[in-house]
Formats: structure tokens, C-alpha cells, sequence
């Protein structure tokens, strides 16, 4: 591994999942004209979520991080960021209560447009084209056409990305987010149906919580904790070239750190965290906040390595790992990384991505999960930490504020026969609104008994 780093010097590696553009004198002229864009955050926010985290990983906060699996140009509009903006803050009162202590919301929005794929061609009776890798690069209609990756897209997913970042700002900060207001939204979920009905415990007890704080003169109108929100934002950093376009010194320090900021933190993806390639090498100079994906091939002695790269400085809240392993391996595959992690003293935020081990393909081709088996990998994510004696950190969840059917099963069953009615995910299927908050019920519960132990 190469000293000196620079935002450039992943390109001295090898590097994989991202496109071949046609033009590369195309490609130069886009990744300039970013480099002239004014950062999306301030490297002063990216250091505070740091901070926040390194609480998460001294066990005194847990991590909230969700959105779609990949944003798209098309489905661009207000409702859909507010509509996932509100479910996570619906999911965040009721794990605040489960857990006792700060939930850190973090959304895979405003900059998550690209994606790794497994196959580098897509075939379809009988023809071959290339994959569709995220609005960032390609179309996903299967022409020849769409197919051709253009790097003026990367100034289309800047702009939507600002756009996006600057909807949420106001939503965190204006006034939406307050929490009575927020606690009513989860009410409907609870009170509206015979379903809802077995959250109604948790529930009461949020509003006798609400109560008490009012009848102590702590409400939204005297406190600002309660009328806004701190959200942050992520993405896969996948396209380096978008990355150290946006990656600036922060003018505001004497030391010289450089930050990403197309976003307050970002990860790394289960097929590029190899250790002398590229994404490895830009991701270790950055001072974000970063995640890194680990599936269920990795060993203690390469996370080990990995995390000595990624983290040379043992630095709490700097690294995320986000473990996917699948329900049926994750118990298992998790607690050996756990314990050598513990015995070797270093500081890892632990999340659960229960989305990515658990796809299927169901009848009629769509790509679904089951919410019994994403909860099995959830459970199975607490299990280990127990056994283990860490902290279960955070999740990390493929979800929208729409009414999609993607993903089968949930208290408002989603039906396999019924995928097709609105199944809208331009890459994996997400948890729906009623599927995601369900979700953060049974995670309280998990949070409730660990807090108790
Ligand atoms: C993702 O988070 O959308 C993704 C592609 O995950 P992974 O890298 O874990 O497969
Ligand atoms: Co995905």
C-alpha cells in the first residue's frame, strides 16, 4: 500500500465495477467541471456525524440508515424524499424509545445513483447488453442506446443530489420533524388497523412519554431538540472519479484533511473492498466518516487488515462496518469477527444490513426479500453481538416511503402473486413504508432486552 495518498492515487490501482466510457476527453471535461461545484456538505458536519458515531461505537447510541437501494432521475420528486425522509423519522422515534439513548439517522439519499452489478452483461431472449449500473452511469431501459454509459450524468445525479440535500435540510430543520408530530404519523400506522394493533403497547408508552415531557414544559415550542432533527446523508462511493472531483481540503482546520463531500459519510461495496485496489486506496486518505461492507467470506485476520487500512489510528466513529451476511449465515459468520475485533481493541461501529444476503427471486422473476427472513438476519445480528459481548450498533435497510411491493411478507402482508402491482426499485427491492416501521417495532423490542441484560 502506497505512504502518500492523494485524491488521485487510487488511480494508480486496479479498479473494478465501473463503466467503460466511449469518450474518456468526454469524461475529463465532465470530472473538471464538478471539481469547480461547490461541496454538498460541510466537512464540519461530516465531523460531527463522526462524533456521533464514536458514541455508537462505545455503545452509548445506535446507527438508522436507509433509503433506496438506487435513487433514480425519473422518480425525482419532493413527495418521494419526503415520504422516506418521514418513515425514517417515524422509525427513529420508536428505536429511540426502544434503545434508551440517540439514534444517528443516516439516509442512503442524495448521492446513491450508482451500482455495482455481478454480471458485466444483462441477457434478454437471446440478446446481450451491457448491465444497467445506476442512473449515474446508464439507462436502465434495455436498448442498445440507454445502455451506453455518459459521464454528463454525473453532473445530472450533482444536481439532484443538492436539489434532494437541500429538501432535507429544511425538512430537518423547519419545523417537519418535530417529534409530537412524528409520534401522530406513527399513531395512524398502529391505531388505523387490527395489524397495527400489536404495536398499540410501545406506542401508548411513547405518547405517556410525550405527555410527561409537555406537562413539563418540554415540547417543540420550547425545545429545538424536539422541533428538529440532525440527518445526514450517504451513498456507495463507487465512482471514484465523482468522488475526487468532489473531494476538497477543509479550509476551515490548519491541518490539511481532505473530505468527500458529495456526502457526510460513505461506504465502500461488498465487490470492491479489495485490499490493493482502488476503492480501498481513495477511501483510506478521506476524513469522513466511512462504511465498509462485509459479507460472509470475510475471515478475522483479512478484517483485521482491512481495518487497519481503512483506520490505521484505531479512531472511534471513523469506521462503520456493515455486515450482510444472510439470515442463515449471519449468527455463525459473525460472532468470530466480533470476538477478534473485541480482543484486538478496535473501534468499529457494528451495522446490519439484513437486505443483500437475503434476495430471492420469486415467481414471475421479480428480485424480493422476505421480511421473516431480513428480521431472522436482524435477530441473528443481536444474537451474535450478545454472545460476543459488543454493541449491536445499527441497521442499515433498503426501504421507501411508498407503498411498493417489493418485498413479501410484513403485518400488512405483501403476497408474492402481488409483486408486480408496484414494484418500482430500479435495483433491489425495498422494505415499504409499513414494512420498514414495522420493523423498527421488533427492533425496539431487540434494543428493550439488550439495554436490559
Ligand atoms: C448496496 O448496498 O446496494 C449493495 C450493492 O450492497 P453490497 O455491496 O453489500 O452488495
Ligand atoms: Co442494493
Amino acid at each position: 500500500m502506497a505512504q502518500t495518498w492523494t485524491p488521485d492515487s487510487w488511480r494508480a490501482k486496479p479498479i473494478r465495477q465501473v463503466p467503460t466510457y466511449p469518450d474518456a476527453d468526454k469524461v475529463k471535461q465532465v470530472e473538471k467541471t464538478l471539481s469547480t461545484y461547490p461541496p454538498l456538505v460541510f466537512a464540519g458536519e461530516a465531523r460531527r456525524l463522526k462524533a456521533e458515531l464514536a458514541n455508537v461505537a462505545m455503545g452509548k447510541g445506535f446507527l438508522l440508515q436507509g433509503g433506496d437501494c438506487a435513487e433514480s432521475f425519473a422518480e425525482f420528486n419532493p413527495n418521494n424524499i419526503r415520504d422516506t425522509f418521514r418513515v425514517l423519522l417515524q422509525m427513529a422515534v420508536v428505536l429511540t424509545f426502544g434503545a434508551s439513548c440517540p439514534i444517528v439517522k443516516v439516509g442512503r439519499m442524495a448521492g446513491q445513483f450508482a451500482k455495482p452489478r455481478s454480471s458485466d452483461m444483462e441477457t434478454k431472449d437471446g440478446i446481450s447488453l451491457p448491465s444497467y449500473r445506476g442512473d449515474a452511469v446508464n439507462g436502465m431501459e434495455f436498448t442498445e442506446e440507454a445502455r451506453i454509459p455518459d459521464p454528463e450524468r454525473l453532473i445530472q445525479m450533482y444536481n439532484q443530489a443538492a436539489s434532494t440535500l437541500n429538501l432535507i435540510r429544511a425538512l430537518a430543520q423547519g419545523g417537519y420533524a418535530n417529534l409530537n408530530k412524528v409520534h401522530r404519523w406513527n399513531l395512524g400506522f398502529v391505531n388505523g388497523t387490527e395489524e397495527g394493533n400489536r404495536y398499540q403497547d410501545l406506542s401508548n408508552r411513547i405518547s405517556d412519554a410525550l405527555a410527561f415531557m409537555d406537562a413539563c414544559g418540554i415540547n417543540g415550542d420550547t425545545t429545538a431538540s424536539l422541533r428538529e432533527t440532525e440527518f445526514y446523508t450517504s451513498h456507495e462511493a463507487l465512482l471514484l472519479n465523482y468522488e475526487q472531483a468532489m473531494t476538497r481540503v477543509d479550509s476551515t482546520q490548519d491541518n490539511e484533511e481532505w473530505y468527500d463531500t458529495s456526502a457526510h459519510l460513505v461506504w465502500i461495496g461488498e465487490r470492491t473492498r479489495l485490499l490493493d485496489e482502488a476503492h480501498i486506496e481513495y477511501m483510506r486518505g478521506i476524513a469522513n466518516p466511512i462504511g465498509c461492507k462485509v459479507g460472509p467470506t470475510m475471515t478475522p485476520d483479512e478484517l483485521i487488515t482491512l481495518i487497519d487500512t481503512l483506520n490505521p489510528n484505531n479512531e472511534a466513529g471513523k469506521l462503520t462496518l456493515i455486515t450482510r451476511m444472510g439470515a442463515d449465515n449471519i449468527e455463525k459468520g459473525l460472532q468470530p469477527l466480533l470476538e477478534r475485533v473485541k480482543a484486538e481493541g478496535r473501534h468499529i461501529v457494528w451495522s446490519c444490513d439484513p437486505m443483500h444476503g437475503n434476495t430471492v427471486t420469486a415467481e414471475g422473476g421479480y428480485k424480493t426479500r422476505h421480511f421473516d427472513a431480513v428480521l431472522g438476519e436482524v435477530r441473528g445480528f443481536f444474537a451474535a453481538h450478545k454472545a460476543a459481548g459488543t454493541h449491536a450498533g445499527g441497521v442499515h435497510f433498503e426501504m421507501t416511503g411508498q407503498d411498493v411491493t417489493e418485498c413479501v411478507g410484513g403485518t400488512y402482508e405483501v403476497k408474492e402473486g402481488e409483486l408486480g402491482d408496484r414494484y418500482h426499485t430500479h435495483c433491489d427491492p425495498r422494505l415499504n413504508a409499513n414494512q420498514a416501521l414495522e420493523m423498527a417495532f421488533l427492533l425496539a423490542d431487540a434494543l428493550k432486552a439488550e439495554r436490559d441484560i
